[in-house]
């Protein structure tokens, strides 16, 4: 699913509308995208969404985990996996602990360490289109059936609520 957001309020407001998609149990959600791109914002609007002050939420980088009790019960845990070199780094941060059910996690440069990640997730990409400073492109992808039924979700709530319709993904030549 695609998304533009022409603003860093319609990029945390998007997010907060996953953030009401998401299911009981939790799942992780990977973005990448360069420094600048967004990621710290759109978690700062998925955590506002599950109700935690977003003033709270600060890039993790040097904490490489936050983790904050949401008031239902589940859990958000927020990594940055920018200065991690080795998926074995991301365990030593911790990242084991946080696979279980109830906590949803969201990793910043997750996509560099793919093959330590749980397969259903959703994949953010954030990317700025053309040199308009506020414009993003956000291209999500789903991968098992929890992540798809999250992304089914939101992509019906940023139609309904944003009133702009989601693009599909370009088709990619071969
Ligand atoms: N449409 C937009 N969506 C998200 N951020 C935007 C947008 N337009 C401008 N920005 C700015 O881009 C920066 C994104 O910073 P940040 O979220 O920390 O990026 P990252 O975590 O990807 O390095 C913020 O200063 C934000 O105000
Ligand atoms: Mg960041």
């Amino acid at each position: 699913m695609r998304f533009h957001s022409r603003s860093p309020d319609a990029t945390q407001a998007a997010a907060g509308l996953l953030a009401a998609s998401l299911p009981g149990d939790g799942l992780l959600l990977v973005l990448s995208g360069p420094l600048g791109a967004g990621k710290t914002l759109f978690a700062k609007g998925l955590a506002e969404g599950l109700g935690v002050d977003p003033e709270a939420v600060t890039s993790p980088t040097f904490a490489i985990c936050s983790e904050y009790d949401l008031a239902d019960g589940r859990r958000l845990a927020h990594l940055d996996g920018y200065r991690l070199e080795s998926a074995a780094e991301l365990e030593s941060a911790g990242f084991l602990d946080l696979l279980v059910t109830g906590t949803i996690i969201l990793i910043e440069w997750g996509e560099r360490f793919r093959d330590a990640l749980p397969a259903d997730r959703i994949e953010i990409q954030i990317s700025r289109p053309d040199e308009t400073p506020t414009h993003r492109r956000l291209d999500a992808v789903a991968s098992g059936p929890t992540a798809a039924r999250a992304l089914a979700e939101w992509g019906s709530k940023l139609v309904g609520e944003i009133g702009r319709q989601p693009e599909l993904p370009e088709e990619k030549d071969g």
